[in-house]
């Protein structure tokens, strides 16, 4: 079905790698002809977005003036071939680690091409057909899981890919909960989620054989702003069923 990436965003190779991994394997065996690569971010030199507005002027081989290994993992994101993501997160202080948020940050360099279409040739890459999914990892039960998974769906959202949950299990992604000091993985709720977040991907790309309808090079001209000025109250609705 294409290639399925995970980014375990730790900076140790611990329990998320597990997790984002397992994920992967659940793509690999529910859908054989799938590829699936899973990139650690420990150990990784990502420096953080200072604003400097440098990506204004650059091309997409080179988007960022931080010669850091930021990029290298990106390449993997402008793979033809691209049919997934799921991104996990260690829990750190309610949210996420330093290190993924860093490397979420340095997405401006392709959101701002969405914002100023002019300043450059490129189109931001498109991948509303990128089907995504996200892991986190907390060392207490109810140590913030919902908050970095949040983050994550967040970004996802922003970048134009489209999301999906562990449903049914009522859970935004892969919650899991390994109790600070174990060394081996527990939870087995958390690696029931693995499944089902690996099969509601799976269903949701199989249902995308249609090209998209709005793609990012028509952000501008999709806009409407007929309604700009107009008044509140119910004679300014528009036509439709009210109540
Ligand atoms: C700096 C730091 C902050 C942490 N903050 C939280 C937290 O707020 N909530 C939580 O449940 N666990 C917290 N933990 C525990 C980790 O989430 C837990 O050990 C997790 O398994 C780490 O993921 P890893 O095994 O992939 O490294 C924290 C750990 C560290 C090192």
């Amino acid at each position: 079905m294409g290639l399925f990436i995970g980014i375990a965003g730790g900076p140790r190779h611990g329990f998320t790698e597990l997790y984002v991994g397992e994920v992967l394997r659940h793509i690999q065996t529910l859908s054989p002809d799938s590829s699936t690569r899973l990139i650690s971010l420990a150990g990784k030199d990502i420096r953080s977005c200072d604003d400097c507005k440098a990506c204004h002027k650059r091309d997409l081989k080179r988007l960022c003036k931080y010669n850091d290994d930021w990029f290298d993992i990106v390449k993997n994101f402008l793979d033809e071939d691209l049919a997934g993501l799921v991104v996990g997160t260690p829990v750190y202080t309610y949210s996420t680690t330093a290190i993924i948020r860093a490397f979420m940050e340095r997405f401006t360099a392709f959101n701002q091409r969405q914002y100023f279409p002019d300043l450059h040739q490129e189109p931001p890459p498109d991948w509303s057909r990128v089907v995504s999914g996200v892991v986190a990892v907390g060392g207490g039960r109810n140590g913030g899981q919902e908050m970095a998974m949040s983050s994550l769906v967040n970004w996802l959202l922003t970048n134009g890919f489209p999301v999906v949950g562990a449903y049914p299990a009522t859970s935004i992604g892969v919650s899991a909960y390994e109790p600070t000091g174990n060394t081996e993985v527990s939870d087995v709720r958390g690696l029931r989620l693995t499944r089902m977040l690996a099969k509601n991907m799976l269903a949701l790309r199989t249902t995308m054989s249609s090209p998209p309808t709005v793609s990012p090079e028509n952000y501008h001209a999709e806009t409407d702003t007929t309604l700009i000025g107009t008044k509140i109250g119910r004679q300014n609705l528009t036509k439709g069923d009210h109540q």
